[in-house]
């Protein structure tokens, strides 16, 4: 028999990269995302008496006292209690996260999902999918103000996904291996306030916005096909191009261009912003292996905080090979 002393939940959830369609996904265009499990976040749960805690390496201490901008995350775990029929109380909570925060890697939305799943294990109660993303949602919605859905998806799926706001996720097909590097700026990007700027383009400057989104629907459809037919070469120019487009959008800045310029001159196919942008994370895409090596190393040189490598192929977990990557990771 489980002791109450011995009872522990436990909630894991990784991060995810925007390939394409970051932005204009907030306007019914469709965008593709990627798992991205080299970073993630996990959240334990353990009976103690009294107020809930929360312990994390941005706040120690009660629920109750959470400051403003995590509200969010109050609201899934009270919510969280309520489905369970469980008062809000006598558990203590323990989030460690390996995600940069405000790097458009969906941290706020992978704490969520640890934190949805670590309570539902600690009362042991299934979590439904609709249930997993309406608590989400939830927190979303704080740290956003209108999210597209897009990061809620691409963190509890463990495949590329096509997503359109409002319609059924669809899975995407990868023909080739895809290696990515994926970079860190190390400045904080703030979605919110770059979401938010678009929509006041679109307000000020209707005719350029619209079409720079419509762009933007046409180059994350050719990245599709593209991604099934396995013309990286294409792919990455389709890539590139949508930096430019989000560039004009207003949503990029002078860091995010300089490691797109860096990755093209030191072999990349494409590359881009990733996520809501204005600092934050940016992708390079190359065609091979060892490209992605040395635009992982022209990006360090250049001052990147930290880089990934991933590859991604489809249905096949590829076996890790040496790397002077920062972090490796493979996925399917
Ligand atoms: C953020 O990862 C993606 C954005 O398109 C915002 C959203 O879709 O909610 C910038």
């Amino acid at each position: 028999m489980v002791t109450n002393k011995q009872r522990l939940g436990v909630g894991l959830a990784h991060s995810k990269l925007i390939l394409i369609g970051e932005h204009s996904v907030v306007y019914q265009k469709p965008a593709i995302a990627l798992p991205f499990e080299a970073v993630f976040s996990e959240v334990k749960v353990e009976p103690s008496n009294g107020a809930v805690t929360l312990a994390s390496h941005f706040y120690n201490g009660k629920l109750a006292q959470l400051p403003d901008k995590l509200q969010g995350l109050r609201h899934v775990i009270e919510k969280a209690c309520y489905i369970n029929q469980q008062p809000v109380k006598d558990f203590k909570l323990t989030l460690t996260s390996t995600i940069p925060i405000g790097r458009g890697l969906g941290s706020s939305a992978s704490i969520a999902a640890s934190l949805a799943r670590g309570i539902f294990d600690y009362f042991k109660k299934e979590l439904s999918l609709s249930v997993l993303r309406e608590l989400v949602d939830v927190s979303e919605t704080y740290a956003h103000g209108t999210p597209s859905g897009i990061d809620r998806e691409a963190v509890i799926s463990d495949e590329p996904v096509w997503f359109i706001k409002g319609q059924a996720v669809e899975s995407i097909e990868v023909k080739e291996p895809l290696n990515i590097i994926v970079a860190d700026t190390g400045r904080i990007g703030d979605t919110h306030a770059a979401v938010s700027a678009v929509n006041a383009r679109r307000q000020s400057e209707p005719e350029v916005t619209n079409q720079l989104l419509e762009d933007l629907e046409k180059l994350t459809e050719n990245a599709r096909t593209l991604l099934k037919t396995g013309d990286l070469k294409a792919l990455g120019h389709v890539l590139t191009t949508s930096h430019e487009k989000l560039k004009a959008l207003g949503v990029s800045d002078e860091g995010l261009d300089r490691y797109v310029d860096i990755s093209l001159s030191n072999g990349a196919v494409g590359a881009k912003l990733t996520g809501g942008g204005r600092g934050g994370c940016m992708i390079a895409l190359t065609a091979s292996t060892e490209q992605a090596l040395a635009v992982e190393q022209a990006l360090l040189k250049a001052g990147a905080k930290e880089t990934w490598y991933i590859q991604l192929t489809n249905g096949v977990k590829t076996d890790e090979k040496n790397s002077t990557c920062t972090h490796e990771y493979r996925s399917y």
